[in-house]
């Protein structure tokens, strides 16, 4: 974490009214700057995330010899250095929380001439570094890890890499993204293979800066020795920040919320169905397209939820949304089963054992499984909970509190920085109870 330590007290404000546009999306800036930055030419990133994640790569490719300008918030003018003119840097590279940032750059550095080593906080330095290092180790790279394949990780310069053809045992766009980044430095053509299909930002991103790529949804192929050629992206809104806001509105009485231009991946929007399976009142407006990517205005009104056995087939549509998705379930009527969801155990935290206490402190009835847990749904009271530091545990916590009989107090919250600033602000500008703590004197 970086900040000082940060604390909220949450608790039911009115209902949500008016309209928000939520800053970009996470997943599609780090890959903006990262393919920007090995360009041929000046790209320009518009509603780039100023997030502590996307920061932390922005200035990790800064420290590579790459120059970034950033004329204004939420913009960056890349001048791309082309696939091999990146320079080694003194010193570790610090990716903060950031396990997209930590594994897609495992990929790219995992190509050049020089070696780097890639260290994060204290949470990104407990999550799992094998699922990259075991894939690009095969294409001949070679990564020394901590003991269990833990960060740090150092990156050895000069690998003579061959393109592979990799089945993942885990659908995870992270593994998927670093094998296709050490692809572009391989001989031969790289293959990935998913057990079911994830995000394609990387695929649709190299594509835009014009190097061939293959791909449909669970598969994607490319070839090395081509080249990248600067770009224009549009960012679009992240789905994920727009999460807490759809399940805010849905279970707060009396709200009406329009979130503007949302980006609208269908490999995204996993939560939106389950949401509506829940019986929520959830809108798509002016559908449009940003950058490439599908965007719409979301128009949500509060909604009687009904429990839900979530269908397998979309966790990984909505990995990211669990957090706010056990919310909306601690408050529906009935229970809601969540199964092979096993990847929220090694996220920004345990989501699975965090959301479990904490829904349990103040009242909820939650059986946890190893791959995922029951909620069953009820009342919410007052109480004190702990975010351990994990930005989407903070914010799903805020928007329960909303529902809750009294104040929750929720500790740990600084790092909704790294992929929501100005969440708190937002939030309070639509009717959520939500402060400050002042922090503990002594
Ligand atoms: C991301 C992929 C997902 C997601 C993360 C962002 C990406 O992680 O949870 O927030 O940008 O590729 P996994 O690849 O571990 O599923």
């Amino acid at each position: 974490m970086s900040g000082p330590r940060l604390d909220w007290a949450a608790g039911p404000g009115r209902p949500l009214r008016g309209e928000l546009r939520v800053p970009g999306d996470k997943s599609v800036s780090h890959r903006a700057v990262m393919l920007a930055a090995l360009a041929d030419g000046v790209s320009q990133v518009h509603g780039f995330l100023e997030g502590e994640d996307t920061r932390a790569t922005a200035a990790i490719l800064q420290r590579l010899g790459v120059r970034i300008e950033a004329p204004e918030a939420s913009e960056r003018i890349v001048h791309g250095v082309g696939l091999h003119g990146l320079a080694g840097a003194d010193g570790p590279l610090d990716c903060g929380n950031a396990g997209t940032g930590m594994r897609l750059l495992a990929g790219l550095l995992a190509g050049q001439d020089f070696a780097s080593t890639l260290v994060g906080d204290a949470s990104l330095s407990k999550r799992p570094m094998n699922r990259v290092i075991d894939p690009l180790s095969r294409m001949g790279a070679r990564i020394d890890a901590a003991a269990g394949g833990l960060p740090p990780l150092r990156i050895h310069a000069k690998n003579v890499l061959q393109g592979i053809d990799y089945a993942t045992p885990v659908a995870s766009a992270q593994v998927k993204s670093a094998v296709l980044l050490a692809g572009l430095y391989a001989e031969g053509v790289t293959r990935v293979r998913e057990p079911h299909p994830t995000r394609d930002y990387t695929e649709r991103m190299l594509h835009a800066f014009g190097w061939p790529v293959a791909f449909a949804p669970g598969e994607a192929a490319l070839e090395g020795r081509h080249r990248l050629r600067a770009t224009t992206i549009a960012v679009p809104a992240d789905f994920s920040s727009a999460a807490f806001f759809l399940v805010a509105a849905s279970v707060v009485p009396g709200s009406q919320l329009c979130l503007r231009r949302v980006g609208m991946n269908p490999r995204r929007t996993g939560l939106l169905q389950a949401l509506r399976l829940m019986g929520a009142d959830i809108r798509e407006e002016n559908p449009g397209e940003e950058g490439g990517e599908p965007v719409a205005d979301l128009v949500v009104r509060a909604a009687a939820l009904r429990g839900i056995a979530v269908p397998e087939a979309l966790v990984p549509d909505m990995i990211d949304e669990f957090p706010a998705l056990f919310v909306a379930a601690a408050l529906a009527e009935g229970e809601t089963v969540v199964t092979g969801a096993a990847e929220l155990r090694v996220k920004e935290s345990d989501r699975i054992a965090v959301m479990a206490t904490a829904l349990r402190r103040l009242g909820a009835r939650v059986d946890e499984s190893p791959d995922g847990a029951v909620i069953h749904g009820g009342r919410l009271h007052g109480g004190e909970v702990d975010a351990v530091g994990d930005h989407r545990i903070a914010m799903s916590l805020a928007v329960a509190a909303q529902c809750a009989g009294g104040e929750v107090l929720i500790a740990d919250c600084a790092n909704v920085a790294t992929s929501f600033p100005g969440f708190e602000g937002l939030a309070a500008e639509v009717g959520l109870g939500l402060q400050r703590r002042p922090p503990a004197v002594g």
